[in-house]
């Protein structure tokens, strides 16, 4: 039988994502990492798929899915949230036939930067982004910490907060935050986090000035985090790391820009230690790092 390659449905993103999650193990285990991924609800490809159903591909042989691509657009930005092909069945030119489709939805979009947050590890991939002409541009550090390190070690200067709501004048306020930190609005997504269950938002304030904002999950992950001026990071980052301990999570985790030197400076004075060393990779430079801390590879 050949492999087909088709529009991903609903039904499909529940077996996507184990696939998925076995393909990172694989790789992470094989570079001897351990595991990283573990099976989460589908929500945010659920929301992908609704929003623009042109970034979502499977591979299929014999009605089994084999690989999975999933890219979103903002204003003229593609991100390639997941391409992963099933570990039995990599170096099949598989990658390569669901890249093209979501490099398709690029151009359908206008978009003309292209980005995506890979293994820094993992030559395969990168040699594929690099024939596709994204190049790397920084390191990115998956981070985390048990809850009692990070408290044994707490000081430096916090913003006040008030939590995020879906009314117009914030989503504007985050939208235009967005732009000046990364060059283009994310409402969609915003709207996206603040209706999520499991994760809650905050407006950073100093003193009476809105500095950014910030999410943490239910799992004490931080991120999304953006400030709009690059000196506002380490009291931003101080502050999100006090609300994901204060959440109860054993464990508190946020990613990390190479290029955010006082976000990583605080990490490390916190005792969080690197575990996963990722890499952004882009068609172009843009985007303010020392300003902005990604949610995970596929959210940015
Ligand atoms: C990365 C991945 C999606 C690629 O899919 P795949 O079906 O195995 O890849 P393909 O067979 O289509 O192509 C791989 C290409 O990489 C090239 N390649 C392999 N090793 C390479 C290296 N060390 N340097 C440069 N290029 C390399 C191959 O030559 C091939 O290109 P070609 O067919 O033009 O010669 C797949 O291997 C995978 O799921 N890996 C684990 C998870 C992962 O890292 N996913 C990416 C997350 S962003």
């Amino acid at each position: 039988m050949s492999v087909i390659y088709r529009p991903a449905l609903a039904r499909d993103l529940e077996f996507a994502d184990s696939l998925v999650v076995s393909s990172i193990n694989n790789l992470t285990e094989r570079h001897g990492f351990g595991p990283m991924a573990a099976r989460s609800p589908t929500l945010f490809q659920q929301f992908s798929l609704k929003d623009d159903a042109d970034g979502l591909w499977v591979a299929e042989e014999d009605e089994r899915i084999l690989g999975f691509a999933w890219s979103w657009v903002c204003d003229d930005m593609w991100f390639l949230a997941q391409l992963f092909v099933s570990p039995d069945h990599q170096g099949r030119g598989i990658g390569n036939e669901l890249i093209a489709r979501t490099l398709d939805h690029a151009e359908k979009s206008g978009a003309s930067n292209r980005v995506l947050i890979t293994f820094s590890f993992n030559t395969v991939s990168q040699g594929l982004y690099i024939r596709q002409g994204m190049f790397p541009r920084f390191p990115i550090y998956s981070v985390s910490a048990s809850r009692e390190q990070l408290t044994g070690s707490w000081n430096g200067s916090r913003y006040d907060v008030t939590p995020l709501e879906e009314d117009a004048g914030t989503l504007r306020r985050l939208a235009e935050a967005d732009r000046r930190v990364l060059g283009v609005s994310r409402e969609k997504h915003h709207r996206y986090l603040i209706n999520n269950g499991g994760v809650r938002g905050f407006n950073l304030y100093d003193g009476n000035d809105w500095a950014g904002y910030a999410y943490i999950d239910a799992g004490g992950h931080v991120g999304p985090l953006a400030v709009i001026e690059p000196h506002a990071a380490a009291a931003a980052l101080t502050t999100a790391l006090h609300l994901a301990a204060e959440s109860g999570a054993s464990r508190i985790s946020a990613f990390l820009p190479g290029a955010g030197e006082a976000a990583l400076k605080t990490a490390m004075k916190h005792g969080m230690r690197i575990k996963f060393p990722m890499l952004l990779m882009s068609s172009r430079e843009f985007g303010n790092w020392a300003q902005y801390l990604p949610r995970n590879p596929g959210f940015m």
